[in-house]
């Protein structure tokens, strides 16, 4: 069922998404990199798309989100944007675009904001580049948060495994989280730490926090579309629900249209001019 059907389209904005976390109400999150696929993400009735750098992983191969740039970014974001009519559509700022310094943090957001039309953008860490999101919330630029698994910093943490399971990474986590609230962000993502830490985490901000492998206690959900389609299969963590099998569907596909050419079953008469 689309939730397109009526003529006037409710956009999704940061003040829906503060409403549906002071009423309980779930949030939906979900990456997208293309028109074709944001379109229908979108009409499925998605609250939040993400245009994450994990498009250096799953539309580029690259083993880590490093190597995506910042005009790859922003050309896989003006894609989404095109397609989208409700969902709000946050991007992720790239690795080596805001780090240096706050006008760098600054210049690219704006960068996003205005070439690819999206509403928002995304960086990952707390204390470390306040000064960074400050400068980006002052030039009128929504911001997400996202700390615990930090995919840009993989080098220093050197393994996925879970974040934040001794005391003192909680303690500055939850101080982080506290700190990127009072800068002005929007929202904060918690990738793969304990769900008891995570729900403290929810509790102590008024903002929606958005769990990936964060547990059930969190104001909403997101996850890699890749991934909880099936297409990729070589990442199946355990807090991954996978809810289609397209790598299946498609090898079938694409191996009955080699038979059917092999075989000269296509393109038939009725298929012809
Ligand atoms: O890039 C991405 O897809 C992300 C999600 C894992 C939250 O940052």
């Amino acid at each position: 069922m689309s939730v397109h059907s009526s003529a006037s389209v409710k956009r999704v904005t940061t003040h829906t998404l503060q409403e549906m976390k002071l009423r309980g109400e779930k949030i939906s999150m979900l990456t997208a990199y293309d028109f074709s696929m944001a379109k229908i993400v979108d009409e499925a009735g998605m609250d939040i798309i993400l245009v994450g750098d994990s498009a250096s992983n799953v539309m580029a191969g690259h083993e880590t989100t490093l190597p995506i740039t910042l005009d790859q970014m922003i050309y896989h974001a003006s894609a989404v944007v095109r397609a989208v009519k409700r969902s709000f559509v946050v991007v992720d700022i790239p690795f080596g675009s805001y780090q240096g310094n706050s006008t760098e943090a600054l210049r690219s957001a704006i960068r996003i904001m205005k070439e690819s039309g999206a509403h928002a953008v995304k960086v990952e860490g707390g204390s470390e580049i306040k000064e960074s999101v400050i400068r980006i919330l002052s030039a009128g630029v929504p911001v997400m948060g996202h700390l615990g698994l930090t995919p840009q910093s993989i080098y220093k943490f050197g393994t996925y495994t879970v974040r934040a399971k001794e005391e003192s990474e909680a303690a500055k986590l939850l101080e982080d989280a506290k700190i990127l609230e009072e800068c002005g962000c929007f929202a904060i993502v918690l990738e793969k730490i304990p769900a008891s830490l995570a729900k403290k985490v929810a509790e102590a901000v008024s903002i929606p926090v958005i769990g990936i492998g964060a547990g059930p206690h969190v104001d909403g959900q997101v996850l890699v579309m890749h991934d909880m389609l099936g297409i990729t299969q070589e990442f199946k963590p355990r807090f991954l629900r996978q809810y289609a099998d397209l790598q299946k569907t498609m090898l079938d596909a694409f191996q009955q249209y080699i038979t059917d050419v092999k075989n000269r079953d296509f393109p038939t008469d009725r298929e012809s001019y």
